[in-house]
């Protein structure tokens, strides 16, 4: 079977970051298109700055980064220094990158390539704020039919909120980018806290990455040290959840996880529960699915791929 082809949208974070590797050792089941960068857990300028250096770890830095767009559509940006750190990667000390970043903007490499590449052949993997993804949409609707799939992390149901009490972070930065990605058309995918939460790592499976004895595995271990202390400390969690890989080891892997088809609905009007996910998942509404909603992960079995991998880099 040939690779699949994907383009990664995506705001590093450590998380992302480890999304990316996960995508890039494995290359025989998922061909990376390119990396187009949004802005969410900090500024554009560091999210494309951080997606260089993970492909460059991955030594690949041959691996096409784009810039995108540097604010949501229709508020202010919200950011999560708080999680992530200041330069959003903060953890392992990394080298600043010698790769140059595209001169083309992220929404023109979308729409391009997808108007280029047979129509379903490409798979969108959306791992930040959807402004991007929704830009290139409003731009170019024909781009829409001809997308394969779209497999993105945000959004929960059980788990409410992680940003606000009622919003998870993706989705809460830019809710109309959302609303216009859930509506549009294009099978949808989704990895909400709901798994995510559950995707935890512990120190036994952090202690895994540092023994592969590979660079990779050091930095991811380091990585993941850092970013844990945002849910010990709101959740008790018994370590960081990896959020953006679930999108990947769902492509490699899909029966490490379970979920319904249901109708996903974004609130965009009340500040309240702004950027909620009303995922009908329950079925009382009567309104037709429109995304493929995870609520559960095989952990270990994710964890064991996921370390599999990352020793092949
Ligand atoms: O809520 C978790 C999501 O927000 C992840 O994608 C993380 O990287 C941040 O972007
Ligand atoms: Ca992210």
């Amino acid at each position: 079977m040939s690779a699949r082809k994907i383009i990664i949208d995506t705001d590093p974070g450590q998380d992302d970051a480890v999304a990316i590797l996960l995508a890039l050792a494995s290359p025989d089941e998922i061909d990376l298109l390119g990396l187009t960068c949004v802005a969410g857990n900090v500024p554009l300028p560091l999210t494309a700055r951080n997606a260089r250096i993970v492909c460059e770890l991955a030594n690949r830095p041959d691996v096409p980064v784009f810039a995108g767009c540097d604010r949501p559509m229709g508020r202010a940006l919200v950011t999560a220094e708080h999680v992530h750190g200041k330069s959003g990667l903060d953890g392992p000390a990394l080298p600043e990158p010698t790769m140059p970043l595209q001169d083309a903007h992220a929404v023109d490499f979308l729409i391009d390539t997808l108007r280029r590449e047979a129509p379903g052949t490409v798979t969108l993997v959306p791992i930040g704020p959807l402004t991007n993804i929704a830009t290139a949409f409003t731009r170019a609707p024909d781009i829409v039919g001809r997308v394969h799939e779209i497999v993105l992390m945000g959004g929960a149901y059980f788990q409410v909120g992680n940003i606000t009490p009622a919003a998870e972070f993706n989705i809460h930065v830019d809710p109309q980018a959302a609303a216009i990605v859930f509506r549009a058309g294009a099978p949808i995918t989704v990895m909400p806290l709901d798994v995510t939460h559950r995707a935890l790592v512990t120190r036994p499976r952090n202690d895994a990455f540092r023994a592969l004895g590979n660079a990779v595995g050091v930095a991811v271990a380091e990585m993941t040290d850092f970013f844990e202390r945002f849910d010990r400390e709101k959740y008790g969690s018994d370590g960081a959840p990896l959020h953006d890989p679930c999108t990947i080891a769902y492509l490699l892997e899909p029966a490490l996880f379970t979920g319904r088809h249901v109708n996903v609905e974004i609130e965009t009007a009340s500040e309240l529960t702004m950027g909620m996910t009303v995922a009908d998942w329950w079925r009382v509404t009567g309104r037709a699915p429109n995304a493929m909603f995870m609520g559960d992960v095989n952990a270990d079995g994710f964890f064991t791929l996921l370390t599999e991998r990352l020793a092949r880099l």
